[in-house]
């Protein structure tokens, strides 16, 4: 039976019973982990979020025995050393509690799965008891140190003079490239917000408005494909700064990391994070520094690694091998080559013997990213060449080429012929997988890079147009400008992201605040002067009124969590995700609405028509 609480209070958390209160009398308050009765006497192991503590009931520790899994009880007794061994694993593990009085708060039906770390549960059946699943220490821990981590970034924010301001959520659209997902409005029929896809244009209107300093832990929606480093909806680190050039993001954001990765060793410890954690974090903090972080401009990353988001947790860099290979009579060099794009390999150091089957896996990989084969030399231990385009090459263009890529006996050189979008992709996600699957780098490093550089404008094959790469209000490099009518895809922006272990951290950019810059970048990508003024004219107006110059970026704060808690998906550092499909299992969400409420929306739902 459920009892109340009355005047009972808990005294500390399970936690936070030390050696130094033995004989001291506490109360805890938590769940009920695990009980065992063992001839008279009961050994509960009592949890709550910050551990585990056993205690014991003897005598007339009654009761106690028939507690199940995941009651909600009181505890009051006194500290003791363990009686029986101690536990290693657990931080209280010496102690106990000689439990004097017990209180069950509220009854729990028999979970649907063990609250253990190690259990193996289907994901979905843990997304359904979600609030279950958090009791979990794993997923407990993370996200406190999520709470941890957002605590330690406003510290420094505010330190420096950032503002926390909010922005609106019920907006229109907001151009970062994703589908917006669409609230009706009941008052105005047939009309729609668009929840933020991020708060770019309000950050950008506080800057018009002089605060100079903005951040703001904000919530983004985008309807786009999930995976395991994105969410429907996501928080971002969010920020803008007036009167700054693109040096000082990057110098106030190397700092912010420096403060934030400089401070994670003590919360890792109070939570009980593996040591490697908090080991990498202060090797990067001292790397970060000592050097700053490193910068890379977006055609070297794309040249060097085949990605603008590099991994440089290890090396096997891509090589640049058009001009060895001028001349080659392999059909596949040369077309690629007449049509104005690259050859490029990967030197895979020491796998020359990989068997055929692996290597046919690593033709279906760079086939995925649009490469329609892989030739290879394989070179063995004793010299002895295994070439799939032999038959089109002589011994000494075999020679010449191997040497250009440093390639020694016992290599695997693998080679992409094609255009330089492909060459990139099918080489760089080569370069990964095989980093992964050779253990050529330590996973728990962490390895910062500012990019640079990125290019203005992305051509649209789908809309055979140039669009904004970063988004339309992003300052292209004036130095550059000249070549907007002519080569517009030569021009580089003002654009930067922050990576970290080849993720995406944060992107940001300087922002247009000259009107003739504006009006001829929005030209460019095919917004008519209607089309700007009825998506985004009370930006544009604002910006008559004497808009400073500015700058910003934002963080995927769900990102960082993840990389910092050394997790596999962004799901594990957010409380209530959502699965694949975009749905939260658990609420059951998104769901039909009743009829009335679709009317006052003035909404009708067309059946889709099945065809017979
Ligand atoms: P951007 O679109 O690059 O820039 O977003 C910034 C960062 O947000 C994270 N992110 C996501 N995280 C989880 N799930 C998603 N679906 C998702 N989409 C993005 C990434 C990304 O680097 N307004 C600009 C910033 C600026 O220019 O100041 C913006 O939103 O980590
Ligand atoms: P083949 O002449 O079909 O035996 O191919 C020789 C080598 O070139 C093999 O390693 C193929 O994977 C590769 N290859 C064949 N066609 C292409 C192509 N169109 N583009 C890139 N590589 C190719």
């Amino acid at each position: 039976m459920a009892q109340a609480l009355g005047n009972l209070r808990r005294t500390c958390r399970c936690g936070e019973v030390t050696e130094a209160m033995i004989g001291q009398e506490v109360t805890l308050m938590g769940w009920v982990a695990k009980c065992r009765n063992k001839g008279g006497i009961a050994f509960v192991d009592l949890r709550d979020r910050s551990g585990i503590m056993q205690v014991i009931f003897e005598g007339e520790g009654q009761d106690a025995g028939s507690l199940r899994s995941e009651d909600c009880i009181a505890v009051t007794g006194t500290v003791a050393k363990r009686g029986g061994a101690v536990n290693e694993n657990l931080r209280t593990g010496a102690l106990e509690i000689i439990g004097k009085e017990l209180v069950v708060l509220s009854e729990s039906l028999t979970p649907p799965f063990h609250v253990r770390d190690d259990i193996d549960t289907r994901e979905e059946l843990r997304l359904r008891y979600r609030y279950l699943d958090l009791r979990r220490s794993s997923l407990t821990r993370k996200i406190m140190l999520r709470s941890r981590l957002v605590q330690l970034v406003r510290d420094f924010l505010s330190g420096e003079s950032f503002l926390d301001i909010e922005t609106p959520d019920l907006i229109g659209s907001t151009p970062e490239g994703a589908r917006d997902y669409l609230v009706p409005s009941r008052v105005h029929p047939g009309c729609f917000y668009a929840l933020p896809q991020s708060p770019q244009l309000f950050k950008q209107l506080l800057m018009c408005s002089g605060f100079d300093r903005y951040y703001q832990i904000a919530r983004c929606f985008r309807d786009e494909d999930l995976r395991a480093d994105r969410q429907p909806e996501f928080t971002q680190i969010d920020m803008e700064l007036s009167f700054v050039g693109q040096d000082d993001v990057m110098d106030v954001n190397t700092r912010l990391l420096e403060y934030v990765l400089s401070r994670l060793a003590p919360i890792y410890d109070d939570l009980e994070f593996p040591k490697v954690l908090s080991e990498a974090a202060g090797k990067a903090a001292e790397r970060i520094r000592a050097n700053g972080i490193p910068k890379m401009t977006w055609q070297e990353a794309m040249d060097r690694y085949g990605s603008d988001k590099p991994d440089l947790r290890f090396g096997m860099e891509i090589a640049e091998v058009s001009e060895t290979v001028r001349g080659f009579a392999f059909p596949v060099f040369a077309n690629a080559l007449a049509e104005g794009g690259f050859v490029r390999g990967l030197n895979v150091k020491g796998q020359g013997g990989m068997p055929r089957k692996k290597i046919d896996k690593l033709v279906e990989t760079a086939k995925t990213y649009g490469a329609k084969g892989l030739p290879y030399i394989a070179i063995g231990a004793d010299g002895t060449r295994k070439c799939s385009f032999a038959k089109f090459v002589s011994e000494e263009e075999l020679d010449a080429l191997i040497a250009a890529m440093g390639g020694e006996n016992g290599d695997l050189l693998l080679f992409a012929a094609d255009s330089f979008k492909v060459v990139c992709a099918a080489l760089g996600a080569l370069r990964l997988s095989l980093g992964e699957q050779l253990g050529l780098y330590d996973k728990n490093e962490l390895c910062f890079l500012w990019v640079t550089d990125f290019p203005l404008l992305e051509w649209s094959e789908e809309e055979q147009r140039f669009t904004a790469m970063h988004h339309p209000f992003t300052m292209p490099n004036l130095e550059d400008w000249d070549k907007i009518d002519t080569d517009p895809g030569a021009v580089r922006a003002l654009a930067y992201d922050i990576v970290l272990n080849g993720v995406e951290l944060g992107g940001g950019s300087v922002r247009i605040h000259i009107d003739t810059v504006q009006e001829k970048m929005l030209e460019v990508i095919g917004f008519s002067k209607e089309q700007a003024e009825a998506q985004f004219g009370f930006l544009l107006t604002a910006f008559k009124y004497g808009v400073p110059p500015h700058a910003g970026l934002a963080y995927g704060l769900d990102r960082m969590a993840m990389i910092l808690t050394g997790s596999d998906s962004i799901r594990d550092v957010i409380a209530f995700p959502k699965v694949k499909d975009a749905s939260d299992l658990m609420i059951d969400a998104p769901s039909a609405v009743d009829k009335k409420q679709l009317d006052e929306l003035h909404i009708a739902v067309v059946e889709e028509k099945t065809e017979e």
